[in-house]
């Protein structure tokens, strides 16, 4: 099947979660601590997969009608041709109780802040160091429905 597919991360998943997390971040969660996210119901995650090979995934939590975007990540070659944007619409579509989404970004970075402005959310405070490794501001984003 060679049809973009977005679904629920999986336990077994977290190898591959781990190897975008260090290609993506300079502060990787660890393979542990993604596969007990996995495991867990406090957290919304899905995975960008094609031909069996997953590519994307996004991690967000929710409590009561607030929702927080916590990861997202696309393989650099598999990035600009929407599989940012099909992960965050499948989180906001799938979760039609959580009012309000809240995320942060680093200053710098312009192809996360478009993908977010595109889907509706808003700049709503600067955080002054809110990044390290290296130190950066961070800016809070809102959408609020
Ligand atoms: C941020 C990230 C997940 C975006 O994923 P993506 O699959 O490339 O995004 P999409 O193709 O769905 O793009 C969504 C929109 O943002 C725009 N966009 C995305 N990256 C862009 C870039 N580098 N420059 C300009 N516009 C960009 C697209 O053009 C698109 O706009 P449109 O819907 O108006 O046409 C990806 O760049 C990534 O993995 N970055 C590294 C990890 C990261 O920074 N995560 C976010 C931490 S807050």
């Amino acid at each position: 099947m060679n049809e973009l597919c977005i679904r629920p991360g999986r336990v077994e998943d977290a190898p591959a979660l781990r190897k975008l997390e260090r290609q993506n971040f300079t502060d990787p969660w660890s393979e542990e601590g993604l596969a007990t996210s996995l495991a867990s119901p406090l957290y919304y995650i899905r995975v960008a997969e094609q031909t069996g090979e997953i590519f994307g995934y996004l991690i967000a939590s929710r409590v009561l009608d607030e929702g927080e975007l916590l990861r997202i990540a696309v393989s650099p070659d598999k990035r600009v041709r929407g599989v940012g944007k099909a992960l965050t619409r499948a989180m906001m579509e799938e979760n039609p109780a959580t009012k309000t989404w809240r995320l942060d970004v680093r200053v710098s970075n312009y192809g996360a802040i478009k993908l977010y402005e595109s889907l509706g959310f808003k700049a709503v405070i600067r955080r002054r160091n809110y990044y390290e490794k290296p130190a950066e501001d961070g800016i809070m984003m809102m959408l609020e429905s």
